[in-house]
């Protein structure tokens, strides 16, 4: 074992109690000394002199590279599309829309692949446009071109996660990051992109002066916080506070996470103030009577569900051993003679022994591909069967709607519809496809099948009495008919 090795194991070690308690509901908080950041020295690619300087104002990952060429060259690599079984991403050729769209690849459409998607989020913006997601490269080129974004009015918060907008927040706050933050929310999202120019960049994860991980997100440091206060840390501070291997997941948890857009200041808000699992962020919603649309057959109160892979990924044996996104997608790996820290961060059934091997050596990588795809399988069946129940259902609550029952008698169907729907689509929408927590897509798939059996119980006999109490959300208002000229005004997330 190297020293570096060595020294992450043990900031590993020395989190463990601190992401344990993420995933137990009954551990006690961790301690001081368990919260206290874990140093780790940063190995620069070349000892010389700097050869640039580095500040709050470098948001150019050709200027860090200048600096750090290895790590520099790897981050460059997130523009391959190589697909795996499951995962990992495909280039499918694509002629440009326009002066608009640089675009000459585009990934497989999510929608025209699977049409239960169109039942599902009918009369949602999903169902206009909805791909396969691909490498950090694109994820700027990609919002902007998508009908999601073209065809629909969208705010600034979009960018959050779609930008290096470290640099942006700065100058638009005035060098308050939170304030920054607030102002590009609301602003129009057509007048806040010209105000980035990158995707995910160097600075967006390191403090330019140290190289030290650090959260750059106002979305993550609030949400963070709260979701500590339920667990009884109180005025938790991510940057001070976070030991390095808890930095290892938060850096990606800035994005890799379900989200809304909160009141007519478009606050990008994570709900995780009850907690990270499905069931208390559908807790969340419903206490804020909050719905992303009116479902357009079934009139539902809906919610559409984001790549929630740091919420599953904490409720998996991987989390409880302290095992973090970086230890699997960036991995240690050996470039140009160099040991580094892997920046094309992708499919790790791609890199399979740098990804696992440290941790199971004894798997070879057909063996260790092997338990990957068959926990991938099994989710893909349970995931088949639960979308099946919903579209079932929902196709029951537009009859029954057709039929004449009333909007009161129609609460508890749709209620356990949005539920359904919500919960099926925490798994659909998590891009791992069950490996972050096997079980715990299982259990959530399992319940959302038995929650839209539930309703239908309830529309063949209203005495039924639902596992879960019925709340009565308001649906928001259907967007205006397609022939109207001006885009509708409710924006979608
Ligand atoms: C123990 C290893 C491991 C950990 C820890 C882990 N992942 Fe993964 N992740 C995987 C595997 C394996 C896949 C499946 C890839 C495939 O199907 O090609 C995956 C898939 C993904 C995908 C989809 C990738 C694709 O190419 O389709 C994303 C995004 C992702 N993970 C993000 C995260 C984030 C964010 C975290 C931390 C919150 C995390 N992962 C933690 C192993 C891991
Ligand atoms: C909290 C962070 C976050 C916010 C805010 C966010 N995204 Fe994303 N977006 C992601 C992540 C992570 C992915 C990749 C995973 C996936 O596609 O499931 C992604 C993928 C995408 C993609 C590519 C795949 C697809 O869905 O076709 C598009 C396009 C996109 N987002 C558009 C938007 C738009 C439009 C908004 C604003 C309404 C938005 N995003 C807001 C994190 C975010
Ligand atoms: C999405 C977050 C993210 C982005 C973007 C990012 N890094 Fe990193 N970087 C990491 C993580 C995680 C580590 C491992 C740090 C640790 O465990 O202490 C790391 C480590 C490093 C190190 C320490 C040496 C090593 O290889 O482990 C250097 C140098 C570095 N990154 C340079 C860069 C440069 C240059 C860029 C931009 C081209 C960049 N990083 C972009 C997350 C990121
Ligand atoms: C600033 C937001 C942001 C951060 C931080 C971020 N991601 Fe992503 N990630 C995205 C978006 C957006 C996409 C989809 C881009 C697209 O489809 O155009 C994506 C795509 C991915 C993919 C799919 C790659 C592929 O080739 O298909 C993986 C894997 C992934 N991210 C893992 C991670 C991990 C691990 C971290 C932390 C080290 C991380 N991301 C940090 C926003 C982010
Ligand atoms: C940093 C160490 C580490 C890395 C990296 C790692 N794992 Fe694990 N893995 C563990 C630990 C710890 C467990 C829990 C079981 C145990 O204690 O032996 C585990 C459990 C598993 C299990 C059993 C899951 C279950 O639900 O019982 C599978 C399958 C697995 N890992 C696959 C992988 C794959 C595939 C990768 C790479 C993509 C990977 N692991 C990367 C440490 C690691």
């Amino acid at each position: 074992m190297n020293l570096t090795t060595r020294s992450r194991v043990l900031a590993a070690a020395a989190a463990a109690l601190t992401i344990l308690a993420a995933t137990t509901g009954s551990a006690a908080p961790a301690t001081k000394a368990q919260l206290a950041p874990v140093k780790r020295p940063v190995v620069k690619s070349s000892p010389a002199a700097p050869k640039v300087e580095l500040t709050e104002e470098t948001d150019d990952p050709a200027v860090w590279g200048r600096e750090y060429p290895a790590e520099y060259e790897t981050y460059l690599k997130t523009t391959d599309m190589v697909r795996t079984r499951y995962g990992g991403s495909e280039a499918f050729p694509w002629k440009s829309t326009g002066a608009d769209d640089p675009r000459t690849t585009v990934t497989q459409s999510k929608i025209d692949d699977d049409p239960r998607l169109k039942a599902i989020w009918a009369g949602y913006a999903f169902s206009i446009d909805f791909r396969e997601e691909r490498g950090h490269a694109y994820m700027l080129v990609d919002q902007r071109t998508t009908k999601r974004v073209t065809e629909r009015k969208q705010p600034g918060a979009c960018l959050n996660c779609h930008a290096s907008i470290w640099v942006a927040f700065r100058k638009a706050g005035d060098g308050d990051v939170v304030k920054g933050f607030e102002k590009l929310n609301a602003l129009p999202y057509g007048e806040a992109t010209k105000l980035v120019n990158h995707p995910v960049s160097c600075i967006d994860c390191h403090d330019p002066a140290t190289m030290a991980l650090r959260v750059t997100r106002p979305a993550f440091m609030e949400g963070i916080r709260a979701w500590k206060a339920s667990r009884g840390i109180a005025g938790y501070d991510v940057n001070k506070q976070a030991s390095q291997a808890e930095l290892r997941a938060f850096v990606c948890g800035q994005c890799h996470v379900e989200y809304y857009f909160k009141g007519p200041e478009k606050r990008l808000t994570f709900p995780w103030s009850k907690g990270l699992q499905v069931e208390q962020i559908t807790a969340y919603y419903d206490e804020a009577k909050f719905a992303d649309w009116r479902h357009a057959k079934s009139g539902a109160p809906a919610l559409k569900a984001q790549h929630p892979e740091f919420e599953l990924w904490n409720q998996g044996i991987h989390a409880r051993s302290a095992v973090t996104c970086v230890d699997c997608h960036m991995p240690e790996i050996t470039f140009k003679g160099q040991r580094i820290t892997d920046h094309q961060v992708n499919s790790p059934v791609l890199k399979l022994e740098a990804a696992c091997g440290k941790c199971h050596a004894k798997w070879p990588a057909t063996e260790l591909k092997a338990r990957v795809e068959q926990i991938q399988g099994r989710t893909t069946e349970l995931r088949d069967a639960a979308m099946n129940a919903v579209v079932a259902l929902i196709a029951d609550v537009e009859k029954a709607a057709a039929a004449g029952r009333t909007d009161a008698e129609l609460v508890a169907p749709r209620y356990l519809q949005r539920r359904a729907q919500f919960m099926t689509d925490f798994v659909e929408a998590e891009n791992s496809v069950g490996f972050h927590a096997p079980q715990e897509a299982a259990r959530i798939l399992g319940l959302a099948a038995d929650l839209a059996r539930q309703g239908q119980l309830v529309l063949r006999d209203a005495t039924f009495k639902p596992s879960v109490p019925v709340v009565d959300v308001p649906a928001p208002p259907p967007p205006p008919a397609p022939a109207a000229a001006a885009p509708p005004a409710a924006p979608v997330k």
